[in-house]
């Protein structure tokens, strides 16, 4: 009994325990403390953008150090790897957001945000031009911004490698707004075709969803269309369900060609059981407002070209430069042969370029252009630069002690002793060790509750696929989300969707 008493006690005090905590992380979160103003006597650190690398910096960076100036024309972090579930409805979209204002006014240290798009970075001047793009726009819309240290982690935008039709008639899948507009779309698509008197032609293309990217965006996102079609519309508009079909088009001869070869099979089979058409060594030539034509390499040789019609296009063949790194490319001479982003050396300083860094998708420094890639880039240069701060300080110290002691040459050997304790200090903040990846695997959604991963284990590696490789893969998102809120969220609309299903309404 009298553990049993005990058992209950401790149960009781870890629950008030966690609703006590609890209840504090929700008030410092909604009380912050006073607003710091920029300090003259530090140095201007400017950050581009608020995707995964900047974030990750800002998150890790000691801010009392620096006065912290953000400049995005997006005021949110974007949990990209959720982004395909958005596209059903599964996941609401602002689950998946967090308000950058949330994230620096929690931080210690003068940190502002400017929503504005940086169009060019003078790197003589250490001056950056920003443009309000938004709608609504105020007296001035144009303005520079000095700074002493540049961050650019922009990332990229969508490779449309300039095929005609392309940028007009598909959607891509990139950003939150993208993904609000396939939702609309898929559910346009399958109300006009259930419309009294469609024609059996008409039907047939509104409902082919085609989809051009067997990488994994590509191949998530279809494995996401394929079980909204089967969990939902299916039972909701029963009349047009035989006519649904998604195909999946590669130009290489596999989807997910980063994965193992083992993966890519499971994957590929996995899809045409669940009724997906998978068309590989096919590149599409030209897209129209409702044909997309391709041209199909044969197996003996020959090519054909086919024209497919389709209701809805998602475009998702990787990446391109953004027009600010392509201007940065441009314009420094040491960069005149980067073509996939700005290069930069094993501590992230751009080559040719005084004082600026750039991380993620924009930077070109031997690895993919991933989310793990840019947060570990973002986090690397936050310790960077708070040992870079430390050491300042350190320095100045010592300067001030030897310059004391000339002075006062009672205290000369304890002022010594001290020196030789920060120098020693010193010696060790200066040993940085150079920006090194580490690879924690990779996963990818493929549809009916299954997943794929080639994770890191030991000191080798796991390629694993099906349904308690989609638990993990679902509890490794979880786990990664930004805040308590994004998770809480995430479960809700998971549960949610499940319970009642995904929301069909057409905003
Ligand atoms: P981003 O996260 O793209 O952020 C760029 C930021 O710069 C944005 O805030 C943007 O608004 C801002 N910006 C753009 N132009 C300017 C400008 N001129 N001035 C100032 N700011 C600017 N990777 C994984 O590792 N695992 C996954 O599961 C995964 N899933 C993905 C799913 C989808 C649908 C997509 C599209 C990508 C996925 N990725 C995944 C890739 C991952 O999202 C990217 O590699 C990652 O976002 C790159 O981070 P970044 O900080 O370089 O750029
Ligand atoms: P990707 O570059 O990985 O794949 C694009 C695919 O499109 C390629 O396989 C290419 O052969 C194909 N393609 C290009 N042009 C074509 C054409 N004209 N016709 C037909 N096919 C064509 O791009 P994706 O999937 O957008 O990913 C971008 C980055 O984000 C990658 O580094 C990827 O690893 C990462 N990512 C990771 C995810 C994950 O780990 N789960 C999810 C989504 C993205």
């Amino acid at each position: 009994r009298t553990t049993f008493r005990w058992i209950w006690r401790l149960t009781y005090l870890s629950v008030l325990g966690t609703l006590g905590y609890t209840a504090y992380v929700i008030y410092d979160d909604r009380n912050p403390g006073e607003q710091f103003v920029p300090d003259p006597s530090k140095k201007t650190l400017v950050i581009l953008g608020t995707g995964w690398g900047s974030v990750a910096l800002l998150k890790n960076l000691d801010t009392e150090n620096y006065n912290v100036v953000v400049v995005s024309p997006r005021n949110y972090f974007l949990f990209t790897p959720l982004l395909p579930s958005c596209t059903t409805g599964l996941i609401e979209h602002r689950s998946i957001m967090e308000p950058v204002r949330a994230i620096l006014r929690h931080k210690k240290g003068a940190a502002n945000y400017y929503e504005a798009e940086a169009t060019n970075v003078d790197t003589e001047r250490k001056v950056i031009t920003v443009v309000d793009n938004s709608e609504v726009r105020g007296a001035t819309s144009t303005t520079e911004i000095p700074y002493d240290m540049l961050v650019v982690g922009v990332g990229a935008e969508n490779a449309t490698f300039g095929i005609p039709g392309v940028r007009e008639h598909s959607c891509f899948l990139k950003e939150i707004g993208d993904a609000q507009r396939i939702r609309k779309k898929i559910m346009d698509c399958v109300e006009t075709a259930a419309l009294r008197g469609q024609s059996e032609e008409e039907m047939n293309r509104l409902m082919h969803m085609v989809v051009v990217g067997g990488g994994p965006t590509g191949v998530e996102f279809a494995g996401e269309l394929q079980d909204f079609f089967e969990e939902d519309i299916k039972k909701l508009v029963p009349g047009i369900s035989p006519r649904f079909k998604v195909t999946l088009i590669e130009a290489l001869p596999n989807v997910l060609p980063s994965f193992s070869k083992q993966l890519i099979d499971y994957t590929e089979n996995t899809l045409r059981e669940e009724k997906i058409d998978i068309m590989t060594k096919t590149m599409v030539k030209k897209v129209t407002d409702n044909t997309v034509e391709a041209e199909i390499s044969r197996p003996d040789g020959t090519k054909e070209r086919v024209e497919i019609p389709y209701g809805l296009l998602v475009w998702a063949t990787g990446n391109a430069v953004r027009p600010i790194v392509k201007d940065m490319m441009a314009r420094i001479p040491a960069q005149k042969d980067s073509r996939r982003g700005l290069a930069v050396n094993e501590y992230l300083v751009v080559q040719g370029a005084r004082d600026v860094w750039a991380i993620g998708d924009c930077a070109v420094a031997g690895y993919a252009p991933t989310a793990q890639v840019a947060s570990q880039e973002g986090s690397f240069l936050a310790r960077l630069f708070n040992n870079m701060a430390k050491t300042e300080s350190l320095e100045g110290r010592i300067h001030d002690l030897s310059s004391k002691m000339n002075l006062k040459a009672g205290n000369a050997a304890e002022d010594a002793q001290e020196i030789e304790l920060l120098e020693k200090q010193l010696r060790r903040i200066k040993d940085v060790k150079p920006f090194r990846y580490s690879h924690q695997g990779s996963l990818a959604y493929i549809g009916s509750e299954k997943a794929v991963a080639d994770v890191s284990w030991w000191n080798g590696n796991l390629a694993t696929g099906g349904s308690m490789t989609y638990l993990f893969w679902r509890s490794a998102y979880l786990s990664m989300c930004f805040s308590t809120r994004n998770r809480v969220l995430v479960i809700l609309d998971w549960l949610k969707s499940k319970a009642f299903g995904r929301d069909i309404s057409r905003e």
